[in-house]
């Protein structure tokens, strides 16, 4: 289905565009025709990412260096978006995070990343939105989710309350916006090693290697299959995916929620004592 041009005449804004997954999406819509809008803090990053992809895939990349927690520069920034070629279609993706134990916070830190995730994607969202309910414009809304988003994670509590509110937001916005041409849909991927994530969530080098092999398919997620999704979930021939929050990560939570998960650690002798006791049975 991923045709060449699958994407001409689209416009896609990715906040965090311009590192990790967020570059990621950007080359596969780019290679499939999209023009692009990368957002983030680093003009430098975005300004590099937007060269290669520019000169990668003869698309027009604009961007737009802020911060998704001050709603005045998103106006500011979707004004001029508006004034020439508007994006249809946001992917919230930018995202904070960093590992610790929930009483050593500060509550800067707990805004920190409450800020970025939960009310910069809220901000983004609402400065579209309204400009494209104003204009009767169909538009595809999607947000980079986690599985934490339902099951809850220790060490990262701002994060997995913060991205909760992101798939609430998806599913509301679903029932609220959806009959007025605005479809929603949330990707929430298991381990897929970048430097952004990794840097911030593991203390020392070596660790994160550990987290990326516990998905029950023994590795961690490709750069390429999650782009693969998300290009899908924003195509045309997803149109009646909405509202609806898409996992992809190697079974990854089912390892923790399922009861027995600990039991990949027994030897064969075991599994041959486990056997024994059933042939002892009466
Ligand atoms: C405790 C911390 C801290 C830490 C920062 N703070 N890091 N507290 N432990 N490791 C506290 C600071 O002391 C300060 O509080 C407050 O947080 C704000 O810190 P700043 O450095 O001023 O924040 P800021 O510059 O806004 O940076 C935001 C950030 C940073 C979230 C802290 O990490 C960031 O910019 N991250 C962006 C990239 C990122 O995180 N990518 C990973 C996404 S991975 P005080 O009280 O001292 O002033 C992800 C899911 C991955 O989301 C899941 C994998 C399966
Ligand atoms: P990343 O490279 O660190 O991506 C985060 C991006 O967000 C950066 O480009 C960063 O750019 C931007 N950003 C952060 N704070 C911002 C702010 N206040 N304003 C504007 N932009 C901001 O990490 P990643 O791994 O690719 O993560 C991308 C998304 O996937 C995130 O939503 C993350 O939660 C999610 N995710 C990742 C994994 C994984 O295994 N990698 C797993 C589950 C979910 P600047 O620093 O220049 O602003």
């Amino acid at each position: 289905m991923f045709q060449p041009g699958l994407y001409d005449g689209r416009c896609v804004l990715i906040t965090g565009g311009g590192t990790g997954l967020g570059r990621t999406m950007a080359e596969r819509l780019a290679g499939l025709g999209a023009e692009l809008v990368l957002m983030g803090r680093r003009e430098a990053v975005l300004a590099e990412a937007a060269r290669e992809i520019e000169s990668a895939h003869g698309v027009r990349v604009r961007f737009a260096a802020l911060d998704v927690r001050d709603p005045e520069a998103i106006e500011a920034a979707l004004d001029g978006l508006w004034d020439d070629t508007p994006p249809d279609t946001l992917i919230n993706n930018a995202a904070g995070n960093f590992t610790a134990r929930f009483e050593t916070l500060s509550p800067r830190a707990v805004d920190a990343v409450l800020n970025i995730v939960l009310h910069g994607t809220s901000y983004m969202t609402l400065a579209c939105g309204k400009r494209w309910l104003a204009a009767g414009m169909e538009a595809c809304v999607m947000s980079i989710t986690v599985t934490y988003a339902f099951t809850g994670a220790p060490y990262v509590v701002p994060s997995a309350m913060a991205k909760a509110g992101v798939l609430a937001m998806t599913r509301s916005l679903a029932a609220e916006w959806g009959p007025k041409g605005i479809r929603f849909v949330a990707v929430a991927p298991g381990p897929f090693p970048t430097p952004g994530a990794w840097d911030n969530l593991y203390p020392r080098p070596g660790l994160g290697s550990k987290m990326e092999n516990r998905p029950p398919v023994g590795r961690p997620g490709r750069h390429d299959e999650f782009a693969d999704l998300t290009a899908y979930l924003l195509s045309p021939q997803a149109g009646f995916i909405h509202g609806e929050q898409i996992v992809i990560d190697g079974g990854n939570w089912l390892k923790r929620a399922s009861s027995f998960s600990e039991l990949d650690a027994l030897t064969e002798e075991d599994w041959q004592a486990m056997a024994e006791k059933g042939k002892r049975r009466p």
